[in-house]
C-alpha cells in the first residue's frame, strides 16, 4: 500500500494512529518517532489489559506466506490475531518462493480481496517492498534478509519494560550485522537511544542502513557507532544482544565464519565489561554456547524469554494500529470489528 509519509513530516493534525491506518511496515525506517511510540505505548497497555482488546478485529483475517521456518513470529502473529478476534491462514513458502507460481502483483491482487492485512518472511527484501506497493492492504515484514522490524520493536519494548524511556540508553549489538541488527540500529536511533555495534571487519550492517539509522539519529540526539572491538563495544553498556553468526540462507557459511565470530561469543568475561545493571538480549533461536554461552543465555542477566513474549504485545499493537483500530478501547465489548 503507497502514502508512506516521508520521515518527520509528522503533522499536529494527524495522530499516529490516524497516520499508521492503513499502512505497511517494510522497514523499521518507514516509522517516525511519535509513530513508534504510539506502537509502543498501545503495546504496553495491550499487555496489561488485553481483555479490552478481546474483540477489536473481530472477523478480520490475516495471511502469513513464509519462505523460511519460523516458531516466535508465526505463533505470535498467530495468537496476536486470534486473541483480538481475528484469524490466521498459513502459507508455507518454504518450497516454493513467492512469486514463482505466478506474479507478486497477481497474488496481491487475488489476496487483498479475501484478507485485511499480508506478512511476509522473505529471502529477497524487494518481495516485501513489491507485495506493498501491489496490494491495497497493509504488509508487514515478518524478517527478511534486510531486516525484522517487528523483532526490533518488541525488543524495545521490553527493555523500556526495565528501563522505562531509553532515551541516551547505551544499547549494544555484537555479531554479524545482519537483518537483526539492522532493525535494532533503526529502532534505537527512532526511540533516542545510543547504539554501539560491535562485529568482525567484514560483517559489519549494511552502509545505506548505517546512514538511515545516523540520519534519524541526528534529530533525536542519539548516536550510532560502529566497532571491530568486541569489548570495546560492550564497555559500559545497558544491553547487548546478540544474533546467531549465520542466518537463514547463509548456512553453507557456518564453517567459515564460526572462528570469525568467536571472539564475539557472549560469555560471562564479554559481559562483564557491561553495566553491572545490563540485560543480556538475544532475538532466539540461539546456537547455544556459539554466540552465546548457556551461562549468559540463562543466566539472571538475560531477558531472552521477556523478548520472545513481548513479540506477541508489540504485534498487537501493530496490528490494531495498521488496522485502524489503535485508538482507545476498541474492542472492549463486541463492537470493534469489522
Ligand atoms: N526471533 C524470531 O523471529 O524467531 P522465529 O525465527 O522462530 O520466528
Ligand atoms: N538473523 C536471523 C534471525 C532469526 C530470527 C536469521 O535471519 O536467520
Amino acid at each position: 500500500m503507497a502514502g508512506k509519509p516521508v520521515l518527520f513530516q509528522e503533522l499536529d493534525s494527524v495522530s499516529p494512529q490516524e497516520s499508521l491506518a492503513g499502512r505497511d511496515l517494510c522497514s523499521a525506517a518507514d516509522l517516525t518517532p511519535g509513530e513508534l511510540a504510539a506502537i509502543l505505548q498501545l503495546a504496553h497497555d495491550v499487555k496489561l489489559n488485553p481483555a479490552n482488546y478481546r474483540w477489536a478485529l473481530d472477523a478480520r483475517q490475516m495471511v502469513m506466506f513464509f519462505e523460511k521456518a519460523s516458531l516466535r513470529t508465526r505463533l505470535t502473529f498467530e495468537t496476536a490475531i486470534n486473541t483480538l478476534g481475528g484469524s490466521a491462514v498459513f502459507v508455507d513458502q518454504t518450497q516454493s518462493p513467492l512469486g514463482e507460481r505466478e506474479s507478486l502483483a497477481d497474488i496481491a491482487r487475488n489476496v487483498e480481496r479475501w484478507v485485511s492485512v499480508i506478512v511476509l518472511r522473505t529471502y529477497a527484501h524487494e518481495t516485501i517492498t513489491e507485495m506493498a506497493q501491489y496490494a491495497s492492504v497493509p504488509v508487514v515484514n515478518a524478517l527478511s534478509d534486510l531486516e525484522h522490524p517487528c523483532q526490533a520493536i518488541a525488543d524495545f519494548m521490553t527493555l523500556e519494560e526495565r528501563f522505562g524511556n531509553l532515551r541516551g540508553f547505551n544499547f549494544t549489538y555484537v555479531g554479524d550485522g545482519n537483518n537483526v541488527c539492522h532493525s535494532l540500529m533503526l529502532i534505537a536511533a527512532l526511540l533516542g537511544a545510543h547504539c554501539t555495534v560491535g562485529t568482525p571487519r567484514n560483517y559489519a550492517p549494511k552502509a545505506d542502513i548505517v546512514a538511515q539509522a545516523r540520519a534519524i539519529a541526528n534529530t533525536t540526539g542519539s548516536h550510532i557507532t560502529l566497532v571491530n572491538d568486541p569489548i570495546a563495544a560492550v564497555s559500559g553498556a545497558d544491553a547487548v544482544y546478540t544474533d546467531v553468526c549465520t542466518s537463514m540462507g547463509f548456512e553453507h557459511e557456518a564453517t567459515k565464519r564460526a572462528p570469525i565470530f568467536k571472539p564475539y561469543q557472549v560469555n560471562e568475561t564479554l559481559l562483564s565489561y557491561a553495566a553491572p545493571t545490563a540485560v543480556f538480549m538475544h532475538c532466539l533461536p540461539a546456537h547455544r554456547n556459539a554466540e552465546v554461552t548457556d551461562a549468559v543465555l540463562d543466566g539472571p542477566q538475560s531477558v531472552v524469554f521477556g523478548q520472545a513474549e513481548n513479540r506477541m504485545h508489540a504485534q498487537k499493537a501493530l496490528l490494531l494500529m495498521l488496522l485502524g483500530k489503535g485508538g482507545a478501547h476498541p474492542g472492549a465489548r463486541n463492537g470493534g470489528g469489522l
